[in-house]
This record gives C-alpha cells, structure tokens and sequence, in this order.
C-alpha cells in the first residue's frame, strides 16, 4: 500500500482528491498496488468533509510519518511549499506539485535532491493544466533537438481576450468571470501581467534545452495594454490578439524567451485557441511543429495531471526516473534587446504628414489598417521584422509627431 499526502486544500487540492476517490480502483490496478490519501494538510477545518479524519495542520507531523512515500504539493507560492518540498524530498519521499512558482524558481535544486535521494519530482500539473505536455516532451519527443517552443499558457488571459474578441467585452467584467469559474490565480496580476505564462515558459525552456531559466532573466509584459481598437485592427487583416510565451534555441546556444501579447495570423494552429484552452507548439527538429492543446487551468483538469503524478510516482517507488536540467549561467538567456520581431503600431497624429515620412522613413513593410470609427488623426499598421532596439528608436522619432497608443509584437507561428 503507497500512503500519500496531499498539502493544501484549495481548488487543485479537492480536485486532486476528488479525482483521486472517484477512480480509485483504476488508479491502483494502474498502479499495480494498493494507493491511499493517509493526510490532507490544511490550516483550515474541514468539518463537514467526509475527509475530515485525514486533516492535520502540522507539516512535521506527515514528513516524520515513514508509511508516506509519495507527498502531493498543491498550496502554491514559495513561502510554505519550498521548505516543505525541499524537506520531503530530502527525507527520501517523492513529491509531485501543480506548482509552477516552484518549479521555475527552484525546480533544478529540487530535481538534483530528487537524483540524489533516488527519489522523484513530477511536475506535469505545472504547465498546461489537464493537457499532457512535460512527460511527452520528455519522453515521446526525445530523439529530438527542440528548436523553439510557443504557447498560449494562461487560461484566465485567453478567456479574456476571447471575450474582447468575440463579445466586445470589457476587460474587468472578463476577469470576474475567469475568477469566479475558479481559473485565475488568488491574485489576479500572476495572470494579466504576464507572471503565469512566464513560469510556464521558463519551465518548458528548461526541459527542452536543458538549463534552468529563470523567471527574473525573462522580459515579461501582460494584456492590460490591449485595447478594444487593437482587437479591430488585427480583425480586420485576419489576425487575433494572443498572450504568448516563446522560447528559442539561437545557433550560438544562446535562448531568446519573452512573453507578451501579440499579433498572429488567422491560419496559424494557435489563433483559434479559445476560452480557458491552451496550446503548446514545439518545434523539433525531427517532427516539425507538434501542438498539444486542452484545458489550461481549472480544477479537474489540474488535478487529472497531479493524479497522473501520484500513479507514476507510486508505481516508480525505488528508481529516479525524473528528468533533470542543469543550473544555468547568467549569460543563457539573450539580451531581449536583440529579440526580432514584426510589429503593430497605433499612433495618434498631432502632424499626420510628418509621421507618416517617419514611418516610411523608419519601418519597411509596413501594412496600413483600418477599423470603423477611425479617427483622422490615427495610423495602424503591421511593420516587417527589426530588432527590439531599432523598434525603439523608430518609436522615439515617431513620438515627435503624437503619441504611440499601442505597440504588439507580431509573431509568425
Ligand atoms: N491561473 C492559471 C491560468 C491557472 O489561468 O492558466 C493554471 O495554471
């Protein structure tokens, strides 16, 4: 019999046991042995809960007990589930969390003491909700070097765009309902300004090129610039508005990461990825583009991918079969500086004529675009690929002539 532990009765934390009682008897023939939940940790009470004799409040009390072998951590932050994954592991006890702060923050320590204590550290949970992504790129795509990897990684910001783009709808109201159908995070900015996908990108970037990259190292912007007049210049040349996380591997070794809304065309697989559903494209080099998509947050798809953690963590008792990533030096990550990209511009002219040579001046390529209810003194436009510090000092120039309203990168996937 496999005892398990699971810390934090939240969303994920009753989906995970919800899930877990509900398929117990496949969960164990899948398993090959007898699985029980021994303790759930909270710090809450959980009268009414016919799970209520397996509650306690001391952490100590579950890493001291040696009939458990495998820990489910589901809190989330740093501050709790640190220390009590650190100290698990350590103690010889396998741990698998839907985490993502964890992981990208220290998910390369916490996998080293995972190796050395023969012990192992799942994380599927952690990236994309219910869609399987981290063990098939780690197992199924292993005869590949991963060239790039770009998703769409946080349900709640889709939902959101997806209600501006199809309903018109205001960005407050489109949060509220992501929050009360239990998608977006406790607080609200790990969604909108980009935090979530950016741990999510940093964990994939890790597993594909094998080195940790850190959160910090990742230029990080949000949705909470997209306006409603940007959603109808991109309708009306065939492209939507996404929040995407993109990592690349540069022939120098070199990886260029960023996160921030943009522009994509209509055909490419991602722009029809609605609602709370995500997509992952990786790009081998073997296989060419491959696209897991599914549900992205939510509770009983987040706790299927922490279930499906148990089991193997459970039917893999005595062997390390973890992937692993090294530490990484400070010079991993590109200088976003030299991120290249095409572009979206919407400018509000104080002198039309002089912004307009400025822009023939400065951008090639450009595209014009049109909208209902344009004002006369507004230009949109799409403009070829140039680097990060060239779009800057064309912006600058053109800031002599108005005021830049909006600025998405445009990217081709
Ligand atoms: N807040 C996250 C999202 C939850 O909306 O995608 C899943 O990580």
């Amino acid at each position: 019999m496999v005892k398990i532990a699971v810390l934090g009765y939240g969303v994920v934390g009753s989906g995970t046991v919800e899930v877990f009682y509900k398929n117990k008897e496949s969960l164990e023939k899948k398993a090959g042995q007898e699985l029980d939940i021994k303790y759930i940790l909270d710090i809450r009470d959980f009268d009414d809960s016919p799970y209520k004799d397996k509650f306690v409040k001391d952490f100590d009390i579950i890493l001291n007990d040696p009939e458990v072998t495998v820990i489910a951590e589901v809190i989330g932050g740093l501050k709790f589930s640190y220390p009590y994954v650190k100290s698990a592991l350590e103690a010889g006890k396998s741990v698998v969390t839907s985490n993502k702060e964890l992981v990208a923050a220290k998910g390369a320590e916490l996998l080293a003491i995972a190796k050395e204590k023969n012990v192992n550290f799942f994380f599927e949970a952690s990236v994309g909700g219910g869609i399987p992504v981290i063990k098939p790129i780690h197992t199924c795509l292993e005869a590949n070097e991963i060239d790039e990897i770009a998703g769409i990684l946080n349900g709640t910001t889709n939902f959101i765009l997806t209600k501006m783009i199809r309903d018109g709808m205001g960005f407050d109201e489109a949060l509220k309902i992501a929050q009360d159908l239990g998608y977006a995070e406790r607080d609200p900015s790990a969604d909108v300004d980009g935090h979530d996908t950016c741990r999510k990108i940093c964990i994939l970037a890790s597993l594909a090129f094998g080195k940790h990259v850190y959160p910090e190292n990742v230029h990080t912007e949000g949705i909470t610039k997209v306006t409603l007049e940007d959603v109808n210049y991109c309708d009306s040349c065939d492209c939507k508005i996404k929040l995407i996380g993109c990592a690349k591997r540069e022939e120098n070794g070199e990886i260029s990461i960023g996160v921030f809304p943009a522009v994509i065309r209509d055909e490419s697989q991602l722009a029809g990825v609605n609602d709370v559903f995500n997509a992952i494209l990786v790009r081998g080099d073997a296989t060419g583009d491959v696209v897991f998509y599914g549900k992205g947050a939510g509770k009983l798809p987040t706790a299927s991918a922490v279930v499906s953690d148990i089991v193997s963590a459970a039917k893999h008792q005595n062997t390390s079969i973890s992937l692993t990533w090294k530490d990484s030096e400070q010079t991993f990550v590109r200088s976003f500086d030299k991120f290249s990209c095409a572009n979206y511009i919407r400018f509000a002219a104080t002198d039309k004529a002089a912004a307009e040579a400025v822009i023939k001046a400065e951008f090639s390529g450009v595209e014009y675009l049109s909208r209902n209810n344009m004002p006369d003194n507004e230009l949109a436009f799409i403009a070829d690929v140039m680097d990060e510090n060239s779009v800057n000092a064309a912006l600058e120039k053109l800031s002599a002539h108005g005021e830049v309203l909006g600025r998405i990168r445009a990217l081709d996937y």
